[in-house]
């Protein structure tokens, strides 16, 4: 970094391009942003490097000086004059110097390339078109750009583990393993977990984990990601689906207040797989494992399906118009939720404030980890403040609204995702008042629901959150929702509507050209100029609450408190 906080960048020749990179990255980085790959397997960006692969071998050279004087030695044209190291280096421990030179395509670098796979594949089973991994591995890729293209090894291969199981979640093939190590560093370096290691020596070295442990910490899917061969693969996922038949859509886990960016796997409407998408601001390449599972709410038995009123089916207009007409007859009072996305949470407040009240927030929390699960066990607290849904954390239970109910001030209650019968409201005062439920699963609220109006899970619409760094991050539709269901916006819409007798039509862009002109922090932001990456968004005025996350991967409670300055 240089003293003014920018990034320093130098020159460097790739091939002969001279192209600015910036410093201390290696060579396979400054490669890339030349346009050029160099291949490698145990080289991860978030590992330490330890150089054990040597895929990455290139030709180097740096500017000559004179050993006396310092001074540059010069060609006869005035160029600087390059010394080429006589022998190849690897690029993944090769940190980019002022004027250096690298070779990524001359006769030497290829033979190293074609000596260094037929190594690899020698014990290698060579069973691609049964390898789970196909589709998305680099030996596959490097072997077809960078091999020779045939063996000649003509000896009986090793014979190694197949379909061992590391863990409750994780299935080896250890014939497929080219001793990269990615897998054995992200546990240590990154889980704190340091139960993956080799045995035996040469040809024979083995993947395992240590006697008596197994691979079932939190983060033990991530291995799986990194691994860059069919070695590693997720006992959930393997055998259900090539991976070039599934359609990848950008969303964000809900998990926690983390929002760890994430791909959704889907074909034909059915999601198989969630993975980490690469964000360095929010969750570098990671993911938890519990996060990958939350997919499965989408197809869970508890899902709500059909639109009701008083327990018989309704179309899903009349059902969100009848909740209108009983919030608009009642003395009512809403429930909002931290689950909810700033769109839903924007028109919920709208709602509110046409009923003259205030939302109530029940709070989920619950332990972290210190690294991608944070304490708030729900994707968007930070929303409810921006949208001024409340200004307030959310309460430990709805113990003010059980006294506004057992009083009489309140007989009509809408709920947004949330069963507030675990949250401070008996059975008995659900059964005295007229309940709206709006949420994707049955629960305790869902049956003393006078209307019920099935709603829409996260991979089901689009939508934005607001995590614990105050970084708006948006999620896109993967699948369709069950037929008939409507996105939440559009019954809020329709609740809205029917509440102040105006007909509007909603959706995310008309909500986003409301949020942009009535709350200063989301000015000039609309729902489709949030990058993929998400975007800061200033949240100071909320500094001084006492929020519950301790520090994470890239949360330090110290900082965000700290005031900003211009
Ligand atoms: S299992 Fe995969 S990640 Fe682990 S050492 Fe082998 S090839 Fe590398
Ligand atoms: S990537 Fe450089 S040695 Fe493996």
């Amino acid at each position: 970094m240089s003293n003014n906080g920018t990034q320093e960048h130098i020159e460097v020749f790739v091939d002969g391009q001279a192209v600015q990179v910036p410093k201390g990255i290696n060579a396979i980085e400054a490669a890339a942003i030349a346009g050029k790959e160099i291949p490698h397997y145990c080289y991860h960006p978030k590992l330490t490097v330890v150089g054990n692969c040597r895929m990455c071998l290139m030709e180097l050279g740096n500017p000559m000086r004179d050993r006396q004087t310092g001074d540059p030695i010069l060609e006869e044209d005035g160029s600087p004059k390059i010394g080429w190291i006589p022998k190849p280096v690897i690029g993944c421990s090769t940190n980019v110097a002022p004027g250096m030179h690298i070779k990524t395509e001359s006769q030497l670098v290829k033979d190293c390339r074609e000596g260094v796979m037929e190594f690899l594949l020698v014990n290698h089973p060579l069973d691609c078109p049964i390898c789970d991994q196909a589709g998305e591995c680099t030996l596959q890729e490097y072997a077809m750009d960078y091999g020779r293209g045939y063996s000649r090894y003509e000896e009986r291969k090793n014979v190694k583990p197949k379909r061992s199981r590391l863990g409750p979640r994780v299935t080896l093939d250890d014939e497929r393993c080219v001793l990269c190590s990615r897998c054995i560093r992200f546990s240590n370096e990154i889980a704190d977990e340091d139960v993956l290691g080799f045995i035996d020596r040469g040809s024979f070295s083995t993947l395992t984990c240590y006697p008596g442990r197994e691979l079932d910490h939190n983060y033990s899917l991530n291995t799986v990601d990194i691994c860059p061969v069919g070695a590693l693969t997720s006992t959930d996922f393997r055998f259900r689906m090539r991976v070039w038949f599934l359609k990848e859509t950008v969303s964000i886990c809900t998990e926690s207040s983390i929002g760890s960016n994430t791909l959704v796997s889907s074909r034909e409407g059915k999601i198989y797989r969630i993975t980490p998408r690469r964000n360095d601001e929010v969750n570098d390449t990671w993911m938890t494992d519990s996060g990958r599972e939350l997919y499965k709410q989408v197809e869970a038995e508890t899902r709500l399906k059909s639109f009701q009123i008083e327990g018989s089916s309704a179309d899903a207009i009349a059902a969100a118009k009848e909740a209108g007409n009983l919030l608009y007859a009642g003395k009512s009072a809403v429930v909002a939720s931290t689950h909810q996305s700033v769109e839903e949470l924007f028109l919920t407040r709208k709602i509110a404030e046409t009923l003259k009240t205030k939302p109530h927030l029940v709070r989920h929390w619950d332990s972290g980890d210190g690294l991608l699960l944070s304490e708030d066990r729900t994707p968007n607290t930070r929303g409810t403040l921006l949208t001024g849904v409340s200004d307030q954390l959310p309460a430990k239970d709805l113990s003010p609204l059980a006294k506004q109910i057992d009083s009489g001030e309140v007989d009509t209650l809408l709920v947004i995702n949330e069963d507030v019968s675990t949250a401070g409201l008996s059975r008995d005062q659900l059964t005295k008042i007229k309940v709206i439920y709006i949420g994707t699963q049955s629960n305790g609220t869902s049956d003393q629901a006078n209307v019920l109006l099935p709603s829409l899970t996260v991979f089901e619409k689009n939508g934005s959150f607001i995590n614990l760094n105050f970084r708006l991050q948006k999620f896109q539709q993967a699948v369709p929702g069950p037929a008939g269901l409507l996105p939440d916006i559009l019954l809020l819409g329709q609740i809205l509507a029917t509440l102040t007798e105006e007909e509007t039509s909603t959706s995310i862009s008309t909500v986003w050209g409301s949020l942009s002109k009535e709350v200063p922090a989301f000015a000039d932001i609309s729902f489709a100029n949030i990058p993929s990456e998400g975007i800061q968004i200033g949240g100071s005025a909320f500094a001084q609450l006492p929020f519950p996350e301790t520090k994470s991967l890239k949360f330090d409670p110290e900082a965000a408190a700290e005031p900003v300055t211009a």
